[in-house]
């Protein structure tokens, strides 16, 4: 196991105090971009998909698909997520002292749809095995990072939070991976 960043605080979060983290720099700036503009834009950047499960604080497992992932650092392994404020799973995560980022497959796209879903449970009927940090690990996926969470950082109407990866997982180099492009579901 590697090392975890000396910097890991476990902080509690609640909507309130996120935009009180607004930097200065991000308070001074406006924008005139039009929202749909903006995703429309955005849209043209072709990703892979994932899912980024947790547990709550009563050790439930929660869990929200997941683009915007991006690896950080190699040395220390870094990786990072966003997620909406809004989100229902925003202080599960805030609170969380870990998580895991599930690469999904081509022929997991029923996953990515169901965890980006709302009034369900989402892991019912899922396959899947508990992690470092009791963080799920979804079968089937094509690759695992299991991480510590090191460091929130404000992110506008997102929070970004960066992982410490401490083990990767099920790193499958054949199968087809879930693409995300213009809105839409691609495989390849
Ligand atoms: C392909 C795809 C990628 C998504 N990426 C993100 C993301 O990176 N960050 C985010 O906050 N929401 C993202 N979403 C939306 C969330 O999955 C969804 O709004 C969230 O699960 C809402 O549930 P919650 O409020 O329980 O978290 C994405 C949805 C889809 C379909």
């Amino acid at each position: 196991m590697l090392p975890v960043a000396s910097s890991v605080s476990h902080v509690r979060w609640n909507r309130k105090s996120y935009t009180a983290r607004s930097t200065e720099r991000s308070e001074r700036v406006t924008t005139e971009i039009d929202p749909r503009a903006f995703r429309d834009a955005a849209g043209q950047f072709m990703t892979g998909v994932t899912v980024v499960t947790a547990v709550d604080q009563d050790g439930a497992p929660i869990g929200f698909t997941a683009n915007s992932f991006t690896s950080v650092s190699l040395d220390p392994p870094m990786v990072l997520f966003c997620l909406g404020k809004e989100s229902d799973s925003l202080p599960a995560f805030g609170d969380a002292g870990g998580f895991a980022i599930n690469i999904l497959s081509a022929d997991q796209q029923d996953l990515s749809m169901r965890f980006a879903s709302k009034g369900i449970d989402r892991f019912e009927g899922v396959d899947w095995i508990p992690g470092l940090h009791h963080a799920p690990v979804l079968a089937g996926s094509l690759a695992v990072f299991e991480c510590s969470a090191t460091h929130t950082y404000d992110g506008g109407d997102h929070l970004i939070f960066v992982g410490t990866v401490e083990r990767l997982g099920a790193v499958d180099h054949d199968s087809p991976a879930l693409g995300y492009f213009r809105g839409r579901y691609t495989k390849g």
